[in-house]
């Protein structure tokens, strides 16, 4: 089998266990098999991280990561109070969109995507207008690679009494994530970003005692996460058909992700990989666009180097089995992306650093 390695922020280079557990078998999703698999999903998912296990439920869903999102917000956005949406790139950006195609009252706090959300304006927000009663943010915002401060903004949170929604999308299983410090209400996440399982199957982890509130009218039939909450959590089944296989595949990546060492390990891992590729570019002279210590440990986003096109880039690195991601909306002409998730074997990042020093002139002295 070709083994392209995947350096886009998702889907990922599967592991072998997790390519075989798609091909289980062919189970029909209103078997009490598959009912006992969802539940079972759904629990361990609530336990990627202590805090949460207690007070949150997961509701599983067949979309991806945006699906999530939104079913997230049409969940939990109030139709009477005001989320206030905090924006330092494109998916912060979107999130204010969505609000606005439901029709719910927002105010957007919208960054510099080179910047992290300010906190001062945040609590500047907070303190002008009561009638904010949420607070949505990207974790980790993939536009650039920063790491949103999330110890800030979900203390600013608590301390206002206000309840955060989070698009975990790219940083649950990877990136420390709080519940009650952080007074959050719900996160939404995917399957085929940091916990390595395949794209088709997306999550909304909120507070048990959110679910069990009567829900807005969601405006929605499909993304009525309540409808999957209730469904899932009395015998398992959901409303609609799922991705059995997707399922069978997040199984297995759950599995993994556990006998590794769970989020820390993770971000560990990514971390290590962050290190290697980043002192590789910076040996030809290829600086990153962030300051290190801005980034999580997700992807990192790194300046086009001078006379470089990002097409030359990729078909070079592509040709040599990596597939690099280019940059979004305004900053697509000047960066590059290189995502750290995936079976990334330690002769695949040999090779990939090779690959790089390969694509890449060095610096004339
Ligand atoms: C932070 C974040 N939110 C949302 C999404 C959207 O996810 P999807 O493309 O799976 O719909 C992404 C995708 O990369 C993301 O990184």
């Amino acid at each position: 089998m070709d083994r392209s390695i995947l350096l886009n922020p998702g889907p990922v280079t599967l592991t072998q266990r997790v390519r075989a557990a798609l091909g289980r078998g062919d189970w029909c999703h209103r078997e009490p098999e598959f009912a006992a698999l969802v539940q079972g999903i759904n629990r361990r998912l609530a336990g990627v991280y202590a805090e949460l296990a207690a007070d949150f439920d997961a509701v599983l869903l067949s979309g991806s990561g945006t699906a999530a999102v939104e079913g997230m917000l049409r969940a939990f956005a109030p139709r009477d109070r005001t989320t206030l949406v905090l924006a330092n790139g494109v998916y912060g950006e979107r999130m204010s969109r969505m609000l606005r195609a439901l029709g719910r009252p927002q105010q957007l706090l919208a960054q510099d995507w080179l910047a992290g959300p300010g906190i001062p304006q945040l609590e500047a927000a907070l303190a002008r207008d009561p009638s904010i009663s949420h607070v949505a943010v990207v974790h980790h915002e993939t536009t650039t690679g920063r790491l949103n401060d999330l110890e800030m903004i979900g203390r600013a949170c608590r301390a206002w009494g206000v309840q955060l929604l989070l698009d975990g999308v790219s940083s649950f299983g990877a990136e420390y994530i709080a519940g009650r410090d952080w007074n959050l209400a719900a996160v939404a996440a995917t399957a085929n970003k940091c916990l390595h399982g395949a794209p088709g199957l997306s999550f909304v982890l909120a507070r048990r005692d959110l679910w069990r509130r009567p829900a807005a009218d969601a405006g929605s039939v499909y993304l009525d996460l309540h409808a999957c909450h209730a469904a899932q959590h009395a015998d398992g089944y959901s409303p609609f058909t799922q991705a059995v296989q997707v399922a069978f595949a997040l199984d297995a990546a759950l599995d993994e992700h556990a006998e590794q060492g769970g989020w820390t390990a993770r971000r560990a891992c990514y971390r290590e990989r962050a290190a290697r590729i980043a002192a590789t570019l910076e040996a030809r002279g290829v600086r990153p666009l962030l300051p290190a210590s801005a980034f999580g440990s997700v992807l990192w986003s790194y300046r086009l180097p001078g006379g470089q096109d990002y097409a030359g880039l990729h078909d070079a690195l592509k040709r040599r089995g990596f597939i690099i991601y280019a940059g979004q909306g305004r900053l697509a002409p000047g960066i590059f992306r290189i995502a750290h998730m995936g079976d990334i074997r330690e002769d695949d990042l040999q090779r990939l650093c090779g690959a790089l020093r390969a694509a890449i002139p060095g610096r004339r002295r």
